[in-house]
């Protein structure tokens, strides 16, 4: 699925509350100046244009979102979009989610970790770029409380079979569930952007998630 351009980000937009860059803001990441409070902490890989964090981040005002992207002009997109929707309880750390995870992140520090819709890299030869990978996974339950859930979607079934194989060798995780399609309630009732494109082209989401145990 190729990407529409990204529309201009306001300049008078203050970001210097929602948007941040590994490893310049501190490491390991002083996560209490970027999301204070004590509320559950959710992380999301790969947020692109920040349609979860944003919708999330309403849904559950009590609750801390970092969403890790690590293209630049993508993660200030997704933190502009937060700041104009005035939300305090979210904010954009731009890096790359496996340096962010084991450099940055302590242990059992989550309640959820959320991968959707993660580049496939289709060539073979790249394969070992895809973030459902044993180190990768290994950081996710590392960094998840007990009973925390790891949230994995995506649209393409062959990475989708390949991560569920990935998790079950991993003793930290319960074995699957398969959350139902919802009813979006609104044009942007989706989780993420590319789960609104890939539903709006009638085709198949995989959906899965585990429990950290
Ligand atoms: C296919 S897009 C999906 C975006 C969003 N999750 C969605 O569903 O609309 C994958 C996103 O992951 C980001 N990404 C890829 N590798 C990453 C990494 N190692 N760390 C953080 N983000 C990454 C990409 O820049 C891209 O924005």
């Amino acid at each position: 699925m190729g990407r529409r351009s990204l529309r201009k980000i306001d300049p008078e937009l203050d970001l210097s509350r929602h948007y941040f860059e590994w490893p310049q803001c501190g490491k390991p990441l002083p996560l209490e100046r970027l999301l204070p409070g004590s509320g559950p902490l959710e992380i999301e890989v790969g947020s692109g244009k920040g349609l979860f964090l944003e919708n999330f981040s309403a849904r559950y005002p009590e609750h801390r979102f970092l969403g890790i992207e690590l293209a630049r002009k993508y993660a200030r997109f997704a933190a502009a979009r937060l700041v104009r929707r005035g939300r305090t309880n979210a904010v954009v750390l731009q890096g790359h989610a496996m340096e962010i995870f084991t450099e940055g992140l302590a242990d059992a520090i989550a309640s959820a970790v959320h991968l959707y819709f993660p580049d496939p890299w289709w060539k073979k030869r790249h394969h070992k770029r895809r973030m459902m990978n044993p180190l990768f996974l290994a950081q996710v339950a590392r960094v998840l409380q007990p009973s925390g859930t790891f949230h994995f979607w995506t649209d393409v079934r062959e990475y989708f079979e390949l991560g569920l194989e990935a998790v079950a060798e991993r003793p930290e995780f319960s074995e699957p569930t398969f959350p139902p399609e919802e009813t979006p309630q609104h044009d942007l009732d989706y989780r993420t952007h590319f789960e609104r494109r890939t539903r709006l082209a009638g085709l198949p989401v995989y959906r899965a998630a585990f429990t950290r145990l």
